[in-house]
């Protein structure tokens, strides 16, 4: 039996992909001496391409404003218990100097759908970053937008995106979302973004309520149709506030065994070690980059602020000033034998040779 996993793990390997059914074998195959195979693999092929450098992304949660209302998310608009806030540009621009002097190359803006936050504010910020720190790449992850404004933000400077597209099935989506909401505009999203130019980061939740195997192995599929420069995959955990608050969360697991699955597929990309998998496990990020990631993405924010971007319960490092994090965080790569870098970290194909 485990030969033929084995098999199968080669295969993926070499073809990047392969047929749903063997996906949804593999996926239900997955098991320590299996997981230690695939984890070898993904490490091998990790470093054939990064070497054993870590990417750090500086990440700034910058509204908790949101008009959705996915019922996996503690700052959806019906969450009467979220204390909302908003940075202004001003405060943005302070956590971008922090960071900056501590070796970040790269600012992750992330918030909900915030209506203040405007195509025409969004731009203005980004311009403003570029013109402070012309050496470092700005990352968007604002939600749904039409393609004008992507366009739009694109031009303004910001040269990567990240949507996760969550669920790549349609009953599975519907699960997770109102109807409001659509699969279908998710991914015209992600086309979207990425024909005009973007390198754009997809993913989903491991373990989100109603998922199985059949519809991770369609994630795959979309993932591998995609072509996608990034990847954020991390467990699902409850958030009390939400509707979802009773049910079980994703398994360490079962998400590093998709971290390997996704570097065979994708040798190339970068792959978050992500803040929800550091919170189900107190070595989970380590754990993540052992299993073919190779990226991280400490929190930028005013500690004021961090524990109310409370997408999920018991978040990590929400006490914890910048530098701590970037320091605790270098410790912990270096710990096992990976070093954090500055560098902006682009995709390879976005280098210059
Ligand atoms: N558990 C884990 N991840 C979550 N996200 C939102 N809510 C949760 C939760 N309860 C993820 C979603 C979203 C990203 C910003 O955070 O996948 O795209
Ligand atoms: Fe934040 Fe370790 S990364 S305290």
């Amino acid at each position: 039996m485990i030969q033929a996993q084995i098999e199968r793990i080669d295969k993926l390997e070499q073809q990047h992909i392969l047929p749903k059914e063997e996906l949804i074998t593999l996926l239900d195959g997955q098991n320590e001496a299996l997981s230690a195979y695939l984890f070898s693999r993904a490490d091998a092929v990790r470093r054939v391409n990064y070497g054993t450098d870590v990417y750090v992304r500086g990440l700034i949660e910058f509204t908790n404003y949101c008009r959705n209302d996915c019922y996996y998310c503690g700052i959806r608009r019906s969450n009467p218990n979220a204390s909302r806030y908003r940075l202004t540009e001003e405060e943005i621009l302070g956590c971008c100097k922090e960071g900056y002097q501590l070796g970040f190359r790269t600012f992750v803006l992330q918030g909900g759908e915030d209506p203040f936050y405007t195509p025409e504010r969004i731009e203005h910020l980004v311009r403003s970053i570029k013109s402070q720190h012309p050496d470092c790449a700005i990352t968007l992850s604002v939600g749904e937008h039409d393609r004008e404004t992507y366009q739009r933000w694109f031009d303004a400077g910001a040269e990567r995106y990240l949507l996760r597209h969550e669920t790549a099935e349609d009953a599975h989506y519907r699960i997770l979302h109102p109807p409001e909401l659509s699969l279908a505009h998710r991914k015209q999203c992600l086309w979207d973004l990425k024909s005009i130019g973007y390198q754009v980061g997809c993913g989903f939740m491991v373990g989100s309520p109603g998922q199985n195997s059949s519809q991770l192995a369609e994630d795959l599929l979309f993932i591998h149709e995609l072509q996608p420069e990034m990847v954020g995959i991390g467990p699902f955990i409850p958030q009390k506030d939400t509707p979802f608050r009773a049910q079980a969360p994703g398994t360490l697991e079962q998400t590093l065994f998709l971290l390997g699955i996704l570097r065979l597929m994708l040798p190339q990309a970068l792959l978050p070690a992500t803040t929800a998998l550091g919170t189900i496990h107190p070595k989970g990020r380590e754990k993540g980059i052992q299993a073919g990631a190779n990226v991280c993405m400490p929190n930028l924010s005013p500690t004021e602020v961090r524990e109310k971007y409370a997408l999920y319960d018991n978040k990590i490092c929400t006490g914890d000033e910048a530098a701590q994090c970037r320091n605790c965080l270098s410790m912990r790569m270096k710990s096992i034998g990976y070093q954090v870098v500055v560098s902006r970290g682009d995709h390879l194909s976005r280098r210059s040779k």
